[in-house]
């Protein structure tokens, strides 16, 4: 609290502010599709294991949104305190803790909504959206769309006759110049415009 204060209101009463928090350093296991974006803000603990996140093409990811890949403190444990890495122990982060429940896999065209949270071992279909504060603790399904905590189905994009065209079609692998130029299928045209594109598509090669 003493601490607390002196930041407020230094000795000759200017206003301090404490040093701006640099955050975690970078995960080094996170690989993003280059036309996916985002601040991609991954929460992580010394001794996490080093599972990978994967996040495919053309997602959108909000201010805020935290990928949690471990940092499990043993409840199944006697006590969740981590003793060894608090007394210096040896095997500390090599005795079970923290704890991961593996890689997160995003697929592609997600959008993750403001502030959501996805805890490790999570797989997200492709095209599902994922509500602003939602904390997603189980596999999502294509294109569906989940919100609260935990993470629940609101209900799905389009029909699972839809779904199912659209993820036959896989249009986030067409040629980058092709994606360009249908942007009006992708963006503002019913679905049907841009499967009935895809089933009359000439074989291009994919990107
Ligand atoms: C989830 C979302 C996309 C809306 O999806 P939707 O299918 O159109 O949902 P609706 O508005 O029809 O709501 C469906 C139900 O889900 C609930 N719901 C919607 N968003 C919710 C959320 N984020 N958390 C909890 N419940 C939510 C609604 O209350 C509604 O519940 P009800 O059926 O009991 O009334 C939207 O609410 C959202 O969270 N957007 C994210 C915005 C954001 O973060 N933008 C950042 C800029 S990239």
């Amino acid at each position: 609290m003493r601490r607390a204060i002196a930041w407020a209101v230094g000795a000759a009463g200017r206003r301090l502010r404490p040093p701006p928090d640099p955050g975690p350093p970078p995960w080094p296991h996170l690989y993003v599709d280059p036309t996916s974006y985002g601040p991609f803000h991954v929460a992580h603990y010394q001794g996490d294991a080093p599972n990978e996140i994967r996040v495919g093409r053309y997602c959108s990811i909000a201010d805020g949104v935290k990928f949690f890949i471990g940092g499990n403190h043993r409840p199944d444990w006697a006590s969740t305190y981590p003793f060894r890495f608090m007394l210096g122990l040896p095997q500390a982060g090599a005795d079970g803790h923290p704890a991961s429940n593996g890689p997160i896999l995003v697929g592609n065209d997600v959008w993750i909504g403001e502030n959501a949270v996805i805890l490790s071992g999570v797989t997200i279909g492709d095209g599902a959206v994922v509500g602003t504060q939602a904390v997603v603790t189980r596999d999502v399904r294509p294109y569906a769309i989940v919100a609260g905590n935990p993470a629940r189905e609101v209900r799905r994009r389009f029909p699972d006759d839809q779904v199912d065209a659209l993820l036959a079609l896989r249009w986030w692998d067409w040629p980058a110049a092709e994606i360009r130029e249908i942007v009006p299928l992708l963006n503002g045209a019913p679905v049907g415009a841009l499967i009935d594109y895809g089933k009359a598509r000439p074989g291009r090669d994919p990107a």
